[in-house]
């Protein structure tokens, strides 16, 4: 019998991180890989463009949860999810990163004594007011792999009193990064030196008045900004009213798909974000970052200033995008060769 494994997806970070796992599993033949899509995202835009930019089959199972309060997105989620255990009754379950889909599958696994694999394990921002805090120590405190991207998630792992089944594998997000640079499909988007920007987080993006701060102070910088506008940040754009046309600098552009986003991250001066993501990827490409908050779980990206925290005092953006950082110290997310360990370590796991 081959063992059978089940990888849970549903919000656009989480597709990237799948995908390079998905394509080693592929090689296994004694091993089923099945996929679950929550339908948390389900924009063509934040989920299909990033099935068809890594070439992966559709999902098995497709939830269509969708867009709700957390609770009853997390509820709902659980109980479509166990649904499909209790039918497929897998050997161990895949989650990855910290969003309300991440904490749902584990959730439902855990009941039913079905083992976790936790991909991005150990991050924190010691911010218990984000949801994905307390998404990513819950799901870490019930899964029996931590797959880690770095030596401070080891530690921070440490603090609460996890050590067994942690395995350090590096940063998966930058396997897929190494595998679409070598396939050479990412090109230049614009014709000029400009800044990439992508705003989400709620605390961003909620109050009308720091939103509209942010826009102004984007607005005045040296050099236009490119900026990705999540849906949810569009939808809020348009209920308060905020008329593009008074930000002549700003260019508002869709989401990006993978390769999208590379192409403006590559070609651009520096980033200005809150996504997680988006601030490591500008660091593994060595591109200068200014992030939009008050703190970052992915701390080793502060040193010598590659990352740039600004939240208070929004008119210091101009300054921080300015700064000129220190040594660069490669490494600390690993070889780009995370999948590869992560399908070991979970091989291993389950044994024969
Ligand atoms: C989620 C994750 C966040 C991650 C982000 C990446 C949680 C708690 N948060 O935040 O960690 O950084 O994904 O993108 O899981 N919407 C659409 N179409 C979509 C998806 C969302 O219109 O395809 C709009 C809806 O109005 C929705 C809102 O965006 O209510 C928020 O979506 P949701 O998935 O709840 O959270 P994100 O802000 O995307």
């Amino acid at each position: 019998m081959p063992k059978k494994v089940i990888s849970v997806v549903g919000a656009r970070p989480q597709f990237i991180k799948a995908a390079p796992l998905e394509m080693v599993f592929r090689d296994l033949d004694d091993y089923e890989f099945i996929s679950i899509h929550t339908g948390q995202h389900y924009d063509e835009n934040m989920s299909q463009v990033f099935f068809n930019d890594f070439g992966l089959e559709q999902p098995k199972y497709q939830l269509h949860v969708g867009s709700a309060s957390h609770g009853k997105q997390t509820g709902s989620m659980l109980e479509k999810i166990e649904e499909i255990l209790l039918q497929e009754k897998p050997d161990l379950l895949i989650v990855y990163g910290d969003t309300n889909s991440t904490l749902a599958a584990a959730l439902a696994a855990s009941k039913l004594n079905i083992p976790i694999a936790h991909i991005e394990a150990g991050l924190r921002s010691y911010n218990r007011t984000m949801p994905e805090e307390i998404n990513r120590v819950l799901t870490d405190h019930i899964s029996s792999l931590l797959l880690v991207p770095s030596h401070v998630s080891v530690n921070n792992l440490k603090k609460e009193g996890i050590t067994r089944g942690v395995i350090m594998t590096g940063d998966i997000m930058m396997d897929i990064l190494r595998i679409s640079t070598e396939k050479n499909v990412v090109s230049k988007p614009v014709d000029q030196a400009y800044y990439y920007a992508t705003i989400h987080r709620p605390y961003n993006t909620d109050i009308p008045e720091r939103m509209s701060q942010i826009l102004k102070e984007m607005n005045s910088l040296d050099k236009p900004v490119y900026f990705a506008i999540h849906p949810r940040t569009s939808s809020l754009l348009e209920k308060y009213g905020i008329d593009f046309s008074d930000f002549n600098n700003i260019k508002f552009i869709e989401p990006q798909s993978y390769i999208g986003n590379l192409g403006y991250l590559l070609n651009a001066d520096r980033i200005i974000t809150d996504s997680g993501g988006l601030q490591k990827e500008a660091w593994f490409v060595k591109k200068p970052c200014v992030t939009l908050r008050p703190e970052t779980e992915w701390i080793e990206t502060l040193e010598n200033q590659w990352n740039v925290l600004v939240f208070d005092d929004l008119s210091i953006l101009k300054e921080a995008i300015s700064v000129t950082p220190g040594a660069y110290n490669q490494g600390v997310y690993g070889d780009g060769n995370a999948a590869d360990k992560i399908r070991a370590s979970i091989v291993e796991f389950l044994g024969n």
